[in-house]
């Protein structure tokens, strides 16, 4: 049995990737901040499952506590990134912002790090990251979205081009989808909007 550890699981696409995963017959970790709905997912989901409690604005004790689970698990194959913040913010608050930062970048950058690290130790496993098409441009409503997530696919282009270069069997995945509706998907003028479960499979 393959073994996924999702990152940002309670809502939207991280829980309609736990579901599909399960349906694949995937054992998954689920974590996020909102464990009452981490545990109604886990009723949901046939295969099991482990959920644990994670805010990934504080990158150093969360690399701790995602370290914990993978302890928990024995071992993953996978494991997905997809928590993400962001606002409109047009006033350029800096509190948003900053917030915005902590998740998608500080956050963002710990775990990828350690699960880089772990994966190399092992000599296989597949990380990937939920980034934005929105990484690809600035954005006037929301630029520490759009920036943050331009952190992101950079920075696992360069994990993935670090294992290549040093020769580790591993996978890095950067996932950068359009509009999909969860309540992420804020503004005026939304297009091609996806559901959850269609940008999950
Ligand atoms: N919806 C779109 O149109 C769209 C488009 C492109 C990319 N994306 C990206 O897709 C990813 C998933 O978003 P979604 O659309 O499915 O929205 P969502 O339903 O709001 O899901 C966001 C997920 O991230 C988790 N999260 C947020 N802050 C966290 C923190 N500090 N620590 C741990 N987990 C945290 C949330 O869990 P808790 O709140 O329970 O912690 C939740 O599980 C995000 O990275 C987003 O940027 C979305």
């Amino acid at each position: 049995m393959k073994k996924a550890l999702i990152i940002g699981a309670s809502s939207g696409i991280g829980r309609e990737l736990a579901l599909t995963l399960s349906k694949h017959g995937y054992e998954i970790g689920l974590m996020a901040r909102r464990v009452e709905l981490l545990k109604d997912l886990q009723r949901e989901i046939s295969t099991k499952t482990h959920i644990g409690h994670l805010d990934i604005s504080h990158a150093s004790e969360a690399i701790e506590k995602v370290q914990d689970m993978v302890s928990q698990m024995k071992v993953i194959d996978l494991m997905i990134i997809n928590a993400g913040t962001g606002f409109l913010n047009p006033k350029l608050d800096w509190l948003d912002e900053q917030k915005t930062l902590d998740v998608n970048v500080y956050g963002f950058c710990a775990l990828a790090g350690f699960a880089f690290k772990y994966f190399s130790k092992q000599a296989c496993g597949h990380l990937v990251g939920i980034s934005s098409i929105g990484a690809l441009r600035g954005n006037h409503i929301a630029p520490a979205y759009n920036a943050s997530k331009a952190f992101m696919s950079n920075y696992l282009e360069g994990l993935r081009k670090k294992a290549f270069k040093d020769g580790i069997p591993i996978m890095v995945t950067d996932i950068k989808p359009g509009f999909v509706d969860t309540e992420m998907a804020k503004g005026e003028g939304k297009f091609w909007v996806a559901s959850p479960r269609k940008a999950a499979e």
